[in-house]
């Protein structure tokens, strides 16, 4: 019930023999083609329906807000328990869509049902706020990215509709399928289906018609920082809460434990295949640890170790890309920049171009193609620096700041490291993927935000989705 504290959900327990007879029905559902193809997909939008879609949320708005936040924060709090039920589902099919392994997707599905219960409870202290009243939007375009297509749409979505905001869902194209189960999940719960509109993964003229539409209050976007530059384009100067891009780092000082550093790393860095605006894509060697061949062998001992299948394999830690590699991403896996050499050089393991042993390449030079470009794919830079300012310097110099790793025992590397580095996320000690909600708000700085101002999963990103009005109230 909403009135028990909010915790964290636990991903499924694989060491239990029912939970994995329950994941080996899952691999065989994701194999299963037929069955996906027969998945549904959202109705495609034409551009004579965008105007209807448009009037249908605003009008939806008003009853949905009417309802009161403790009645939408009911249905929100429930949803969760509706993708609790539907946890095999969720991740056969962003196995099979999305090429999501089991360890990554389970999280997921915990991620977004603590997105659920978390906005639910947030929505009840919204209304009104030391004399200021909170208006919601009316209506918002939530356009989330593919490669977390369970949590990330969820969350989205619940954070508008918690806020007392109707929504028009439009999937990233490659994740269609899991943003229609998500959506199916919350419709289940009791969100009304004009409240929460599915439509197709729009793109040209429509997808621009509905973006730029004066009848969207806000969007919400989850992708690369070009795409939120053509939006905010296309929307002159409205509102766009838009998480981007990310080139995050994580800094080894000679202090740290490193046994520890290169698994945190390793899976920072390839979980997924890499594939995460979170993900480490460089690992800044400091002192003596650059010129360590001891850190080098453990590096290349457990990236070698990793099971790289696709996510039918139940042991699978890399599974595949999304596609087969565009040229940003074919350059990081094929190409050696000047001063650079593969520790571990990324091979392609079957026909379809999508499968990677993942790559380790040392040598990266500041300012070069690597050092600066976000790739997404299963590669890793190694750099090396003299000192933890120098290590600093390489690791602010890009444009994004989204995370950023430190390993260090050292209580005054630690403190001048988070009192210097450029990021939204700092993760000391620990991998840099997989925020958790409450525990972990997640949100970036420079250009891995454009108009966010507090972050996702936190307690104030509910406020940002409306105005605030001061007393005396117009009634
Ligand atoms: N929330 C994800 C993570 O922390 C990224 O979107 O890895």
């Amino acid at each position: 019930p909403l009135d028990e504290p909010f915790h964290n959900e636990p991903d499924t327990d694989v060491s239990v023999p029912a939970n994995q007879r329950w994941a080996a029905r899952i691999a065989a559902q994701i194999a299963d083609r037929a069955w996906f193809e027969a998945l549904p997909v959202p109705d495609p939008l034409g551009p004579e329906d965008v105007e209807r879609v448009v009037a249908t949320g605003r009008a939806a708005a008003e009853q949905w807000r009417a309802r009161g936040a403790r009645e939408r924060a009911e249905i929100l709090n429930r949803a969760a328990d509706v993708l609790a039920e539907r946890r095999a589902h969720l991740l056969a099919v962003a196995g099979a869509e999305a090429g999501k392994t089991l360890d990554q997707g389970d999280p997921e599905v915990s991620e977004a049902m603590d997105f659920c219960r978390y906005y639910a409870r947030r929505a009840l202290e919204l209304e009104e706020v030391d004399g200021a009243r909170f208006v919601p939007d009316r209506l918002v375009l939530v356009t989330p990215p593919w490669n977390f297509p369970l949590a990330i749409p969820t969350g989205s979505t619940v954070a508008a509709l918690a806020a007392g905001v109707a929504v028009v869902h439009k999937p990233a194209p490659e994740t269609r399928r899991c943003s229609t189960a998500v959506v199916e999940a919350l419709w289940e719960a009791g969100v009304p289906r004009d409240v929460l509109q599915l439509v197709d993964s729009v793109e040209g003229d429509t997808g621009r018609a509905l973006v730029a539409h004066p009848g969207v209050d806000r969007i919400v976007l989850t992708g690369a920082y070009e795409t939120a530059r053509m939006f905010g384009t296309w929307r002159a100067g409205r509102a766009l809460t838009a998480e981007t891009s990310g080139k995050n780092a994580m800094v080894i000082t000679p202090s740290a434990d490193r046994d520890r550093a290169v698994w945190d790393l390793v899976t920072s860095a390839f979980g997924h295949a890499g594939q995460k605006c979170s993900a480490a894509s460089l690992g800044i060697l400091v002192g003596s640890v650059a010129t360590s061949a001891r850190f080098r062998r453990q590096l290349l001992d457990a990236a070698s170790s990793l099971v790289v299948d696709w996510p039918q394999n139940l042991q699978a830690k890399v599974g595949p890309v999304i596609s087969e590699p565009g040229d940003t991403l074919r350059r990081a896996l094929t190409t050696l920049e000047p001063g650079e050499q593969w520790l571990l050089e990324p091979e392609p393991l079957d026909g379809t171009g999508r499968l990677w042993r993942p790559g380790i390449k040392t040598g990266v030079a500041p300012g070069s193609f690597f050092h600066r470009t976000e790739c997404f794919g299963p590669v890793l830079g190694l750099m090396a620096a003299r000192d933890l300012p120098e290590a600093l310097a390489l690791q602010n110099a890009v444009d994004y700041g989204l995370t950023a790793g430190l390993h260090s025992l050292d209580p005054e590397e630690i403190s001048a490291w988070v009192d210097l580095v450029q990021a939204g996320n700092l993760y000391v000690n620990r991998g840099i993927t997989g925020a958790i909600v409450q525990r972990q708000p997640f949100g970036g700085w420079k250009k891995s935000s454009v108009g966010l101002g507090a972050k996702a999963g936190g307690p104030n990103y509910l406020a940002q989705l409306g105005t605030w009005e001061k007393a005396p109230f117009d009634e």
